[in-house]
């Protein structure tokens, strides 16, 4: 992701992968593969640049992970900054510092009309909600979804059978695009609803009972809807209308225009008119945020055990996206998301990302299973090892060093170094994460450093040295 150019998707829909009891929960296709995963969210293994990162330019995620540490039974060294997770190797706090730099990225790559769908496992989703919020802004939330994962579940002695899985639903901004989601009408539904029929020779006031309609075969449904306004102060809206003064919901004009249509009827005189609404008119029934017709199968031995229904992605990308659309999943597995937004019609585009080789001849032969119409997509697939962001204008050395001496106060950037008189021209330019680490030159990571702690510095990433450097200062004394 870091590869990639701020602001060019359109939609993310996601599913990390999540290890809390050290199993991991896709086959990668060999051993050694899932070997490799096992030991992701081990404290130690999270790296310092991105604790570093984390800690300056998102306080509030650096706090986040440390509740969660403390919350395991973790420690915080508020001198040194260090999180010491116990004992526990495994723990929530790691996997939040491995998923909050890739949410940070996931919200610059998106669009401001973008949408995230963030599949979570349900020891973490309370966590992940928080990084989420942190990130995105509470008030981008646009959904919590609950999708029932399979017909059932066998008994569980002490609990209820864990059966759902938890979708975020945030957009970048509010600006967020969206499509309505409809389903199809239930039949208890439509007999309660639309109980009418328009028939050439029955006139509505004629269609009493059920029974009735029930009789009649063909016709339109429809039912009658309210056309009277609740509200009692709208001078503009009050008027006679087939002998009945009062307020309403449309103006006269409007009124007028639907009766000559044929589509406003008076029962019986006397009666306050209404508006007849068609069954065969209406997109379906607001589909609602929890899904219990996307289940996986029974018994899911597929190759990917991971994988995720197709309908369920169809649905997520279909909300949030347009024809065309870029669609992004950063973990893919066996391509879910990108099968999805290719099946669509018409189709979105797609990317995929994932860090398991397996997954990259997984996506061909699935995007090939698929439908015979993948031979063309197949071809025009580009797989890439790396990329380069292309929206970072160049910017001379002699530039970076006197935006970069601005920026940080006409000094070197470790905020320990006591150099002084340092000119910009005097700045050794360093990034904070390393190129080889997929660190751009975006100026956000450079940093401009004196000759002596750019010497020190060496390799090291940047957040092993300030910690190296931070721990060197007095420490505060206790009491008086
Ligand atoms: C839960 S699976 C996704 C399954 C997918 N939704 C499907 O239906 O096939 C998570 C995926 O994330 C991949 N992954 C793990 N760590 C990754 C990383 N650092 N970068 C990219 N992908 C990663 C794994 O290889 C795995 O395929
Ligand atoms: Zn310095």
């Amino acid at each position: 992701m870091r590869g990639m150019n701020s602001e060019s998707v359109d939609c993310i829909a996601t599913d990390p992968p999540f290890n809390a009891k050290r199993v991991f929960n896709a086959p990668l296709g060999s051993k050694a593969a899932k070997q490799r995963f096992d030991d992701r969210w081990r404290w130690d293994e999270v790296t310092d640049e991105w604790q570093d990162l984390i800690a300056t330019d998102h306080p509030a995620i650096k706090e986040i992970i440390e509740a969660a540490a403390v919350i395991e039974g973790g420690s915080i060294d508020h001198h040194t900054g260090r999180i010491d997770t116990g004992r526990r190797k495994n723990s929530i706090a790691a996997y939040l510092a491995y998923m909050a730099p890739r949410i940070v990225e996931m919200h610059r790559i998106l669009k401001p009309t973008g949408v995230l769908f963030l599949q979570c496992n349900w020891e973490a989703n309370s966590y992940l909600r928080l990084l989420l919020d942190a990130v995105f802004g509470r008030d981008n939330l646009i959904n919590e979804i609950a999708w029932k994962s399979h017909p059932s579940k066998g008994l569980a002695k002490r609990r209820l059978p864990r059966n759902h899985g938890t979708i975020f639903a945030y957009g970048k901004t509010k600006k967020w695009k969206w499509n309505p989601s409809y389903e199809p009408y239930d039949l208890e539904l439509l007999q309660q609803h639309y109980t009418k029929k328009e028939m050439k020779n029955l006139s509505l006031a004629d269609q009493k009972t059920l029974e009735q309609y029930d009789k009649m075969e063909d016709g339109r449904r429809l039912t009658l809807d309210n056309i009277a306004n609740p509200n009692k102060d709208r001078p503009n809206l009050t008027y006679e209308f087939l002998g009945i003064n009062r307020v309403w919901r449309w103006t006269k004009d409007r009124m007028e225009k639907a009766y000559a249509e044929g589509r406003v009827v008076q029962e019986a005189p006397g009666l306050v008119p209404r508006f007849k609404r068609f069954l065969d008119e209406q997109p379906g029934r607001p589909r609602d945020d929890v899904w219990l017709d996307v289940m996986l199968p029974e018994s899911s031995n597929t190759d990917w055990s991971t994988r995720k229904p197709i309908d369920l992605y169809d649905r997520l990308i279909e909300c949030a996206t347009d024809p065309g659309d870029m669609v992004l999943d950063p973990f893919a597995g066996c391509a879910t998301t990108c099968v999805a937004a290719e099946y669509l019609n018409p189709s979105r585009q797609w990317t995929g990302i994932d860090i398991d080789p397996v997954a990259e001849t997984e996506t061909e032969k699935r995007l090939l299973e698929s439908a015979g119409l993948f031979q063309v997509a197949v071809a025009s697939v580009k797989v890439r090892k790396s990329l380069k962001r292309k929206d970072i204008p160049p910017v001379s050395p002699d530039k970076m060093r006197t935006v970069l001496w601005n920026q940080q106060g006409r000094r070197c950037a470790n905020p320990y170094c006591d150099s002084d008189g340092l000119r910009a021209v005097d700045l050794h330019l360093d990034h904070r994460i390393p190129s080889v680490r997929g660190g751009e030159d975006d100026q956000s990571n450079r940093i401009g450093l004196c000759g002596n702690c750019n010497t020190r510095k060496g390799a090291k990433a940047w957040g092993l040295f300030l910690d190296q450097e931070r721990a060197k200062q007095p420490h505060p004394t206790v009491g008086t």
